[in-house]
């Protein structure tokens, strides 16, 4: 486990005197999706913030590929390879989705080229290159979504972590965001999505864990797709 790309291990972590995630504990490999999905309030949302150092651990562990990322900032976490996709997007809607793009380059750690990092995302979205010049605030929900996978992938980072990605998208602006997110795992990233959509995250990650009251409570397989009943069951538990 301290080998995986990602591994959260008993992780702590309060505002004030109130837990919002409690000894939370999994791992992300190299070309593998990992679900966590839960209720409003779970702690869901905090755990990816904890991952990227924007709250503080108040106890456990972050590791990248066995090394511990305790007390660094940020910015440093990013250099590091780790993107989050926040919720909500973020994007900046007076600059161009080309401008937008190259913001996250910024957080780059090669220094490739920045044409070839474009054009990767392009390949993936080609909606973004036919709109490029376009200001972002001018795009479409889904669009929007597209933007906000690709600013955080043009970093090429090796872990990416989605926060609700398909809140509020079309179902075919959703199997879009999904099945681009199965294309990135089979190039090696580790992903790691959030999502209320239960039982479409757990038909594509790998493995899905049941996050309650900021505890993890079940892990899910594909298998377990069909099974919302006993979804249901861990989240009222
Ligand atoms: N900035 C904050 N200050 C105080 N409490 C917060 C803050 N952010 C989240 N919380 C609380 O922490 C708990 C977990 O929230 P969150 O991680 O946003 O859950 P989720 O993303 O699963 O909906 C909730 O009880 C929420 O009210
Ligand atoms: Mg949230």
């Amino acid at each position: 486990m301290s080998d995986s790309a990602l591994a959260v291990s008993e992780l702590e972590v309060a505002y004030g005197a109130v837990p919002a995630v409690r000894g939370v504990s999994f791992a992300v490999g190299e070309g593998e999706i990992v679900g966590l999905i839960g209720p409003n309030g779970a702690g869901k949302s905090t755990t990816l913030h904890a991952i990227v150092g924007l709250v503080p651990a108040r106890g456990g562990d972050v590791t990248l590929r066995g090394r511990s990322l305790r007390g660094w900032s940020p910015e440093r976490i990013a250099r590091a390879g780790v993107a989050l996709v926040p919720e909500g997007r973020r994007l900046f809607a007076e600059l161009t989705v080309e401008e937008n793009l190259r913001l996250g380059l910024a957080a780059r750690r090669e220094n490739g080229s920045a044409r070839d990092a474009l054009a990767e995302v392009f390949a993936l979205f080609p909606v973004l290159e036919e709109f490029r010049r376009r200001h972002a605030g001018a795009l479409s929900g889904g669009q929007q979504q597209q933007l906000a996978i690709a600013r955080a992938l043009v970093a090429k980072p090796s872990v990416l972590l989605l926060d609700e990605p398909s809140l509020g998208l079309a179902p075919t602006i959703v199997d879009l965001v999904f099945s681009t997110l199965a294309q990135i795992r089979d190039r090696g990233l580790a992903i790691l999505l959030v999502e209320q959509r239960a039982q479409r995250t757990v038909a594509l990650a790998d493995r899905t864990h049941v996050l309650a009251n900021g505890e993890l409570r079940l892990e899910l397989t594909p298998r377990d797709a069909g099974d919302t009943d006993r979804m249901i069951a861990a989240y009222l538990a």
